[in-house]
């Protein structure tokens, strides 16, 4: 404001000097004044000072959606994930080796297992069996029909006895003591009977099966086994 008006005030002096210079060339400084010819327009003002900064406009609107970008780099890897269920089970593995052996004696065998294979034994003397099932051990002889224990202890003693015709009365004996027995007549058919015990043998004892009818029915379709079942 201070400037503006201090250049009209520099424009007014400027036109006042200009008037009074032309008056006294053209007339007679003497004659009566009279108002001189206009002058020229003033040169144009120095520009003023810039305003202010006017107030925020109003916020505009929404723009339109921007094309996406590019796929950035690859990130570092993540962390290792939660334990995955128990898998299926494998095959089992090979068969190990044999391990050495342990502090106990080994396990003793007796067993023995025989056929008659001939029809009507020889009475009142230990039966002959003629076929051999089993008899590894020997403990068994075939040649008398006598089980001899070797190894002390409780064993199993069991026969079947086939008869055809005739009275057979049958009996297991321990050291010529009839154990157990069975009896059956039988007139024209064949006819099982059999019978079993448990019994504890020292070493030397002995046992056989015996029948003691001259005229017995035992057929050749009968057995006679026994075996050791624990040791004393
Ligand atoms: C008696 O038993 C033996 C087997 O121990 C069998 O072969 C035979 O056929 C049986 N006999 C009868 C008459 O059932
Ligand atoms: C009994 O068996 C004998 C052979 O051992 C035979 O001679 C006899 O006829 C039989 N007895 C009967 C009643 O079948």
């Amino acid at each position: 404001q201070v400037g503006f008006a201090h250049v009209e005030i520099c424009g007014l002096i400027l036109l006042s000097s200009v008037s009074i210079t032309v008056a006294v060339q053209e007339k007679n400084p003497l004659a009566p004044c009279l108002p001189g010819p206009q002058g020229p327009p003033g040169n144009n003002g120095v520009p003023g000072h810039n305003g202010h900064n006017g107030l925020n406009g109003e916020k505009g609107e929404k723009g339109l959606k921007g094309e996406p970008g590019t796929r950035g780099p690859q990130g570092p890897p993540g962390k290792l994930g939660p334990m995955g269920p128990k898998g299926e089970s494998g095959q089992p593995g090979p068969t190990g080796p044999q391990g050495s052996p342990g502090e106990c004696s080994p396990r003793q065998k007796s067993a023995f297992a025989m056929k008659l294979a001939k029809n009507y034994p020889a009475p009142k003397q230990p039966i002959i069996f003629h076929q051999i099932l089993y008899n590894d051990q020997q403990h068994f002889d075939k040649a008398t029909g006598i089980f001899t224990c070797q190894i002390p202890g409780v064993y199993y003693f069991g026969y079947n006895v086939e008869l055809y015709r005739n009275t057979t009365i049958i009996q297991l004996m321990k050291n010529s003591q009839a154990v157990i027995g069975s009896y059956q007549t039988t007139l024209n058919s064949y006819e099982n009977m059999s019978g079993s015990t448990v019994l504890k043998l020292e070493k030397g004892d002995k046992v056989w099966l015996e029948v003691n009818q001259e005229s017995n029915g035992a057929t050749h379709t009968s057995y006679f086994l026994g075996y050791l079942i624990f040791e004393i």
